[in-house]
């Protein structure tokens, strides 16, 4: 903590008031609450001047006190004094308060959250903290004691102010249970590992509203007991349920079912289930008991995530016809990397005997939005069942099979669904075909399918297909459709290619195009030369990966003039991946082109260290 006597002049009488009300504040001592109400009424650049010192305890304490909490509701109440209030305690910023503390602890998590609660979000982190802080310990000395005695580190007491305590008050604060207790309010989303999930742990998390559950570890029936009472508890609240590498045994599924439905409801509110890098252990052969119950009595069960986790065929086969025959309200469904190679004629089977049979027979598939198949060996039999399956899931727009041999046969059966011809209608906008043994040949017809007036399509991705320059062509005429997102790293465009490119792009006309991977191309400066036009001609971009393309460094003033002349939004420039000998004049292109502080073109290493550093202004 900053203390205010950093000159040589001795404090002044305010500044010693205010430090004595700060450690009371923080030790919440009871004469301190006593008189609380005439402190919130001192004036305000004291209290600005109070809460700035405050660590976060203090600020906690100071808060909990408050006569009034909502500032929401404050047209509901015309009291004047309570206005008066109210209007204060919103000039003091709180919030504002918080969100310091948090970036003073966890600076790198700041730009990644947007809270609007960010007292909150410190002490759920801060009771995250505690709880990973209390596993590591029980793990490595395989504790038998109770997990909510175990001390919280030294300096994690420190960081919310609990700096030179004595022996008493340290016994209290230091435990884990002191904190899960008094913040365990403000938490909604929890990380726990098994050892954690045990009966204790109810107790510890009992002031929680757990929305978000993540499990790690979690392999033995005293474990899933333990958090099946967790769970209970919680039900109400709970939302999002994610395991990660656990062992799904026989009952497991069952059991977590029993604790989140309530007695005498049928459905639960779990809206997000995910089984990740987990083991099924014997359920692989059919869908595990349980999955199908727990699918079908979820009041909107919107997303279903079971990636890596061996499922195999029979297992996908089973899980698709529950989906059709329950009717789920899934739109997020991810089987990538699963091994489910297969499992699609069979689907197509029961469609076709089933939609001249029953209306509602694919009804659940009809939401599906997002479909994840990523590395699953599909191949070229499978994209056909595939095609035929996508006629019933009509509002699919993201849709990922990288990472699978279907090869050009394989994208012949799909492209009359993405060009709409196959008298189906297709929203698709988010199409990745990364690694799927591909070639020109079947790419160009990919490409070439999506006019510049029938194509939905946003983003796509072919990249690490051994497409070579002969994809030039169509790759150049596809860049004026509605793309925005392209990624075509590791294709072998070569010099070849890129000046192909360039000979496509229409210099009159405007490109849509936000973001490209023209990575690992051995472009050479035909790279640079490519660029260079598209910049001028894509004024939305403004992400660029061309990393690793062979290029020599007199790519780089091509470039960058191009970039001066765009004055385009280009924010991140990736040209790693060269061995450049820089001279001077490179120095200032890092300064030269800046976006929020930070430098726009990302040059391999060399620059860093060749160039002089002036600390000096
Ligand atoms: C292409 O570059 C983007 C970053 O600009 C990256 O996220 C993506 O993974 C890259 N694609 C490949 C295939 O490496
Ligand atoms: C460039 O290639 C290197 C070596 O293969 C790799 O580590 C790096 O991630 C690549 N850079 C990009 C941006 O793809």
């Amino acid at each position: 903590m900053t203390e205010a006597n950093d000159s040589f002049s001795p404090p002044s009488l305010t500044t010693l008031c205010i430090d004595h009300l700060k450690r009371k504040l923080v030790l919440g001592d009871d004469a301190v609450v006593a008189i609380l109400p005439d402190i919130y009424e001192l004036p305000s650049h004291l209290i600005d001047d109070l809460i700035s010192r405050l660590p976060p305890i203090g600020l906690y304490n100071f808060q909990l006190h408050l006569p009034f909490q909502d500032l929401t509701k404050e047209d509901c109440l015309h009291d004047d004094s309570t206005n008066n209030k109210r209007k204060r305690s919103r000039d003091w910023n709180l919030n504002t308060a918080w969100r310091k503390k948090f970036e003073l602890r966890w600076p790198n998590l700041i730009n990644q959250i947007q809270p609007t609660d960010w007292q909150k979000v410190y002490w759920e982190s801060h009771v995250q903290k505690c709880l990973d802080e209390a596993t590591e310990k029980a793990l490595v000395t395989s504790f038998k004691g109770r997990i909510g005695d175990i001390q919280v580190s030294d300096g994690t007491l420190s960081y919310i102010g609990f700096v030179g305590l004595t022996i008493q008050s340290y016994r209290k604060y230091s435990k884990l249970s002191y904190h899960c207790l008094q913040f365990g309010s403000h938490v909604s989303c929890l990380r726990l590992q098994n050892i954690l999930c045990d009966t204790e742990t109810t107790r510890l998390l009992k002031e929680c509203k757990l929305e978000n559950l993540v499990l790690r570890c979690i392999r033995s029936k005293e474990q899933v007991d333990g958090l099946c009472k967790l769970i209970t508890q919680h039900r109400r609240t709970l939302t999002s349920l994610e395991f990660i590498h656990c062992t799904v045994y026989i009952d497991f599924i069952n059991a977590i079912l029993d604790s989140v439905v309530s007695k005498g409801v049928e459905k639960h509110g779990i809206k997000h289930l995910s089984i990740v890098s987990s083991s099924f252990g014997q359920c692989t052969f059919a869908i595990p008991s349980g999955l199908e119950s727990f699918v079908s009595s979820a009041r909107s069960l919107c997303s279903l995530k079971l990636f890596d986790s061996h499922l195999g065929r029979n297992f996908a086969k089973a899980l698709f016809m529950t989906l059709l025959d329950v009717s789920s309200s899934i739109s997020v469904l991810d089987l990538s990397e699963n091994e489910i190679a297969g499992c699609f004629s069979h689907l197509n089977r029961r469609l076709s005997s089933g939609s001249h049979l029953s209306v509602g027979i694919g009804k659940s598939l009809q939401l599906l939005r997002v479909l994840n198949l990523r590395g699953n060996s599909l191949r070229k039999e499978d994209a056909e069942s595939l095609g035929y399956a996508l006629a019933y899931m009509p509002n699919l727009e993201d849709l990922d099979i990288s990472d699978n041999p279907i090869e050009d046969e394989g994208i012949r059966h799909l492209i009359p669904h993405f060009a709409g011809t196959s008298g189906t209608c297709c929203r698709v906008t988010s199409l990745k075909l990364e690694a799927c043994d591909l070639s020109h040949d079947g790419v160009n017809r990919l490409l070439d399918s999506f006019s510049p007036l029938n194509a939905p399509l946003k983003s796509l991705c072919i990249a690490e297909n051994y497409l070579g320059s002969k994809v030039a062509g169509a790759l150049g005429r596809f860049l004026s459709t509605s793309i925005e997102v392209l990624d075509v790293a590791g294709i072998d465009l070569r010099s070849a290619g890129f000046q192909e490119l360039q000979s496509t792009l229409i210099i009159t006309e405007k490109l849509k195009l936000v973001k490209i991977n023209i990575s690992k191309n051995r472009g050479g400066i035909e790279t640079a030369q490519f660029l260079s036009k598209l910049l001028l001609q894509a004024p939305q971009l403004v992400d660029v990966n061309a990393a690793n393309n062979s290029m020599p460094i007199e790519s780089l003033p091509i470039i960058s003039s191009a970039l001066k002349l765009a004055q385009g939004k280009v924010q991140h420039l990736d040209l790693t991946g060269h061995k450049w000998d820089y001279k001077p004049e490179h120095a200032s292109l890092l300064t030269e082109f800046v976006h929020n502080g930070k430098p726009v073109l990302i040059l391999p290493l060399l620059l860093a260290t060749a160039a002089p550093y002036d600390h000096d202004p």
